[in-house]
């Protein structure tokens, strides 16, 4: 091992070693993402000083207000993974419909989605955000893509993970082998293994929902919610945290123990199933859990089993250590109350 560990790219090509016949492709396509998150860190960490923090004046596909920072990492990751070469086609949560890649570059057979910066309402109180990572192997046959080469449930995924613009900038992913943790060295450009082989603890003593919602939840997300706050000998006392970025939430909840919950609420009669969007940030993140001996759910079904039916579909999603996931489960299908 070199003087300053293992990088990000030296685990990928071990791990692409231990995939016989993979032919490189898989690793230079992540290799281009972890570039892309190199040039959001450097932007996000100086974003006070230049004039990238505020408003486009624009709405997404979601109805929400876009912030530079939104766009220009939507717009890195774009340019740099079209000319990657193994891509048929990907999808943003800053754009309504597939990306194509554009005629006269080479295509592949990944299919890539991705939340280009996550927890962006953030931003300017200098909160972590992060970019969370889809990726998944094109199915139709022929040369371009189909829908149902997007849409596909999350138990199809090859990698997923996510990057966190933090104190320090992380990468978290997993290609089905376990999940592994990576920390970026500005001194040297690189991202070193920080965080081998991660393992959620089986619970812990955090639960993390935006209880200003209460009066929006459901009997069911109250009951737990309930359930989780009320003083038992058999169980800890929990502590809440919520610091409104899905990435840094998520991040702590992997590291710590417990549970995050973004469940279905009333407050707006469009979303009626939470905010949090399916394909790019709770089957990739899901995923991650899940290797980790984590587990995800709606708190009916596992998230990795929804099969898509949209692009930006929304899903309710209750995730992190096992006991308190499983403990969810028993309140929503009505074995508790
Ligand atoms: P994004 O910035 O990609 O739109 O995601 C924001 C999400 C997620 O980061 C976080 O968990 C959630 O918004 C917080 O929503 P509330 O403010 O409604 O709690
Ligand atoms: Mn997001
Ligand atoms: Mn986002």
């Amino acid at each position: 091992m070199s003087e300053i560990g293992i990088t990000v790219t030296q685990h990928l090509l071990g791990q692409q070693a231990e995939h016989g016949g993979a032919t490189g492709a898989f690793t230079r396509l992540l290799n281009e993402l972890i570039l892309s998150a190199k040039i959001i860190s450097r932007e996000v960490t100086k974003a006070g000083l230049v004039e990238i923090l505020g408003f486009t004046g624009a709405r997404n596909v979601q109805d929400e207000q876009v912030r530079k920072l939104d766009v220009y990492a939507h717009d890195i990751i774009i340019r740099r993974l079209c000319h990657s070469g193994h891509l048929c086609v990907m999808a943003s949560e800053e754009d309504a419909d597939p990306i194509e890649i554009p005629r006269g570059f080479q295509v592949g057979n990944y299919v890539l989605m991705f939340d280009p910066l996550d927890g962006s309402s953030n931003i300017d109180a200098n909160v972590s955000i992060g970019t969370i990572f889809s990726i998944l192997r094109k199915k139709s046959p022929g040369v371009g893509y189909q829908m149902s080469d997007l849409l596909q449930p999350g138990f199809q995924q090859v990698a997923a993970g996510y990057f966190l613009y933090g104190s320090s900038t992380m990468m978290v992913y997993t290609t089905g082998a376990g999940v592994s943790g990576f920390t970026l060295d500005p001194s040297v450009g690189e991202f070193l293994l920080s965080h081998p082989n991660i393992e959620i603890p089986s619970r812990g003593k955090i639960f993390s929902a935006n209880v200003g919602y209460w009066d929006y939840w459901s009997q069911e997300t109250k009951n737990y919610i309930d359930y989780l706050r009320r003083p038992d000998q058999n169980k800890p006392v929990y502590s809440c945290r919520y610091i409104g970025s899905l990435v840094a939430d998520f991040h702590r909840t992997l590291l710590y123990g417990g549970v995050f919950l973004y469940p279905a609420d009333s407050k707006d009669p469009k979303k009626p199933h939470g905010k949090l969007r399916l394909l790019y940030e709770c089957s990739p993140l899901a995923f991650v859990c899940e290797q980790a001996g984590g587990a995800a759910t709606t708190g009916r079904e596992r998230i990795m089993e929804i099969m898509p039916q949209e692009l930006h579909q929304r899903v309710p999603i209750i995730i992190g250590s096992p006991e308190e996931v499983y403990m969810a489960e028993q309140f929503y299908d009505g074995r508790l109350s």
